[in-house]
């Protein structure tokens, strides 16, 4: 390879490292910086003999998992931080029978929304799959409050909004009525345990559902009306709302409105 050709790979390399990602561990004879920075969402491993083969120049792009932090844990899968991106998490299916099911039909119901152009205004955006230490990662907007915190779940939330303000509580239920009722997004199991409350900076929350949207039936066709769907919706919040009837006295004064 001729010198001139050589130098032109090279910048063209870093050009490519340097803009699409945060770059570490590269050879220091290209020139570029060898330690990761903090916001290093992958890394290129090689080791001091490499040269600027074709092979070298292979981008590998893989988070470990192991710079992550848990932010929680379900039944089905891991939540991980992003590296270097607080604004992103990473979900990792668990080894169960279905689990990976139940993922990829997720993703072809956000891909649904998507086409539909839905809004994500109280459902955690879907950011596509990234390559990890334990396998494909399912990127997702990580729901942060105003001062950065991950936000509680409504679980979480409830026995002390319970004393303090329960209206802030029904507030948090009608906006995600308003927002499965315009939008018809259907879901299968919004339990307190699957939507997250984001704390604004003065004190407000708002819902956003982390799991649990999109339907597991068999037959999806029945959604292609409109009024079926509706229905399908009424009748899963409505069953929502009488579980939490049962448990809450501040639920008797709320009032469904669709
Ligand atoms: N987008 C997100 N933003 C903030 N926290 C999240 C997000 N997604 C998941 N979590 C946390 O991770 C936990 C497990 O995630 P979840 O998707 O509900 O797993 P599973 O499908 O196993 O129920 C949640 O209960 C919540 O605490
Ligand atoms: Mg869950």
């Amino acid at each position: 390879m001729s010198s001139g050709n050589l130098l032109a790979r090279k910048v063209h390399w870093k050009r490519h490292y340097v803009q699409r990602n945060p770059v570490c561990d590269l050879l220091p004879k290209a020139g570029i910086r060898k330690t990761p920075p903090d916001d290093c969402n992958f890394y290129v491993s090689c080791n001091n003999s490499c040269t600027l083969s074709d092979e070298t120049l292979k981008p590998m792009s893989l988070i470990d998992l192991r710079d992550c932090e848990v932010i929680g844990e379900g039944t089905r899968r891991i939540c991980y931080t992003y590296p270097g991106d607080p604004a992103r998490c990473i979900k990792i299916p668990k080894p169960k029978p279905h689990g990976k099911r139940q993922q990829l039909r997720e993703v072809r119901f956000y891909e649904y929304l998507e086409r539909r152009k839905v809004p994500t205004d109280c459902i955690a955006a879907y950011h596509g799959t990234i390559d990890t230490s334990q396998g494909p990662g399912y990127v997702y907007q990580a729901i942060r409050d105003a001062n950065g915190r991950i936000s509680r779940r409504y679980i979480e939330v409830i026995e002390k909004l319970a004393a303090d303000s329960p209206e802030a509580l029904r507030g948090i239920l009608a906006e995600l009525e308003r927002y499965f009722f315009e939008n018809l997004v259907v879901f299968y199991d919004i339990n307190p345990w699957n939507i997250v409350c984001q704390r604004d900076s003065s004190g407000s929350f708002h819902p956003y559902v982390i799991d649990g949207i999109g339907d597991t039936v068999a037959i999806p066709i029945l959604n292609w009306s409109r009024t079926l769907l509706r229905q399908k919706i009424r009748r899963r919040w409505m069953r929502q709302l009488s579980y939490l009837r049962r448990e809450h006295s501040w639920m008797a004064e709320y009032r469904f409105t669709h």
